[in-house]
């Protein structure tokens, strides 16, 4: 089974910074898939070509994805759409158009953010999936949202026996049990093939977001593989100002905040680089960076 590996943490902290270099890493020894599931995602500029409109090879071993909204409700609307509006339609006097609207109920977009990613893990093309997420609460929310899920089509598959003589032709049952196994599948590829790598800066929100991630991901089950601490300012840069070390002081307080918080987890360090950072080059560079620290 393909390995997923997310990014996550605050808004700025570096998440797509580090899931490109991993991906580029990885890229060198087997194939490799980068998906961004970030509305700000930037993997597009980084590669210099667009990427919102379906996977696309970026390299040799390397193909590359961000998945908008728009791709993910076009692959709902084909798999579920139809017999979706059967199902209502059956009971209910309304159009097609019926659709749009179930479509934006809150949890389908996530939903099928992640049967997206469950498709490409099992279509076994890929050594390792590397997922740059969304900001902290979105992704936190996709993955409550998928246990709330699966309770939900278990009540409705409950609530369905009971009302059963109401649909005349068609059988909700089968989408309801559908529905509710690809949820499943979907948590347990969460819970046995993703792991995750937190970032921060050391500054105080990124650090107890951070920690605080790591213990929510831990809880749903998902492996926490360490926290990468990115961003730090080289010491001898900063003894030359005043303003700097104090910037370098105040960081190292939030950075012995996170070690003690991430107890016996892998901190990896990354200072704050000064090159060009969306180039393919030093983006190479920062997944050395990675490996050795
Ligand atoms: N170690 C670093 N040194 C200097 N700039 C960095 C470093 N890591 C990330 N950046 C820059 O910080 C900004 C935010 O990084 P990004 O990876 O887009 O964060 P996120 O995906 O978490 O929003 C980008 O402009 C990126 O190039
Ligand atoms: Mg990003």
């Amino acid at each position: 089974m393909t390995k997923i590996e997310m990014f996550t943490g605050k808004g700025g902290v570096g998440k797509t910074t580090m899931s490109v270099a991993t991906a580029l890493k990885y890229a060198q020894s087997g194939k490799t898939l980068l998906i961004s599931t970030d509305p700000s995602g930037s993997i597009s500029e980084i590669f210099g070509r667009p990427l919102d409109q379906g996977l696309t090879e970026v390299g040799e071993n390397l193909d590359a994805v961000e998945l908008t909204r728009a791709q993910v409700l076009a692959l709902w609307r084909s798999k579920f759409g139809d017999e979706m509006y059967a199902v209502i339609s059956s009971f209910l006097p309304v159009g097609p158009e019926i659709i749009d609207y179930i479509e934006g109920a809150p949890g389908i977009e996530e939903e099928f953010m992640l049967d997206y990613l469950l498709t490409k893990a099992q279509s076994n093309l890929y050594q390792t999936i590397v997922w740059d997420t969304a900001p902290t609460a979105t992704t936190l929310n996709m993955l409550c949202i998928q246990q709330l899920f699966y309770t939900h089509l278990t009540q409705a598959q409950k609530i369905y026996l009971k009302v059963k003589g109401v649909f005349s032709q068609v059988d909700p049952l089968s989408l309801i049990n559908s529905w509710r196994d690809l949820t499943a599948q979907i948590i347990t590829m969460l819970k046995t093939d993703t792991t995750a790598w937190v970032v921060a800066n050391p500054e105080r929100l990124p650090v107890e977001q951070a920690l605080n991630i790591a213990a929510s991901l831990s809880d749903f089950g998902i492996g926490v593989n360490g926290f990468i601490l990115n961003k730090t300012l080289p010491p001898e840069l900063c003894s030359c100002h005043p303003f700097w070390q104090a910037k370098y002081d105040s960081q190292q307080r939030w950075r012995q905040r996170m070690l003690q918080g991430a107890g016996s987890r892998k901190v990896k360090e990354i200072s704050e680089l000064s090159g060009e950072m969306q180039a393919l080059g030093v983006l190479a560079e920062v997944a050395e960076l990675l490996q050795q620290s």
